[in-house]
């Protein structure tokens, strides 16, 4: 099926908890294991949609199949730092769905005029480690013993880049 890597729209608002759920639910990759409630979800995209954010969604059919978002903090004196939230649904990784998400959120950040772009990821998801160090993501540090779930630890890794 063709795949379409595009800027989230408001009608994309079930369709992305859907994919955040999915992938939430496999409990290893992404700091919550719970999915936030619609609402949240709804208020979060509306205003990326509003204020142009870099969020992007991979669509296939009418689903939402990915994600990757970019979005400036809201601390005084941190909103020059974007943090980068990202997912594909199990079915869809490794077909290239996660480089395109994450090389069109960079540039729009970017061009938001965005100064540092930082994440923090599991220390044991390789995949993603990959995907972050191929666009340009260095590593700054790493949380250990960050989580503890299902009675095991994970150590958290802290990336980052910067044009300053
Ligand atoms: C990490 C993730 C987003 C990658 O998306 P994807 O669509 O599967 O990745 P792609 O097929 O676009 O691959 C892009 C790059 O990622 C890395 N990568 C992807 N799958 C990999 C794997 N199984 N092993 C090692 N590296 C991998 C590689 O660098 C790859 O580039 P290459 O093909 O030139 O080697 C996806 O695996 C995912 O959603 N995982 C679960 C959720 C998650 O980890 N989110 C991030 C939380 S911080």
């Amino acid at each position: 099926m063709n795949i379409t890597v595009r800027q989230i729209e408001l009608n994309d608002v079930t369709g992305f908890h859907n994919a955040l759920s999915s992938v939430a639910a496999e409990k290893k990759y992404l700091l919550t294991v719970e999915p936030p409630p619609l609402d949240r979800v709804h208020d979060f995209v509306s205003k990326n949609v509003e204020q142009n954010h870099a969020q992007y969604v991979a669509v296939a059919g009418d689903s939402v199949v990915g994600w990757a978002d970019i979005v400036p903090a809201s601390r005084q004196s941190m909103e020059h730092v974007g943090r980068l939230g990202m997912g594909v649904i199990a079915e869809y990784r490794g077909r290239g769905i996660g480089d395109q998400l994450l090389k069109d959120a960079i540039a729009h950040a970017w061009r938001q005029g965005l100064k540092r772009l930082e994440l923090e990821v599991f220390a044991d998801n390789k995949a993603a480690i990959n995907l972050y160090r191929k666009h340009s993501y260095q590593v700054e540090g790493v949380k250990r013993y960050a989580r503890y779930l299902d009675d095991a630890y994970q150590d958290v890794v802290i990336m980052a880049q910067y044009r300053v």
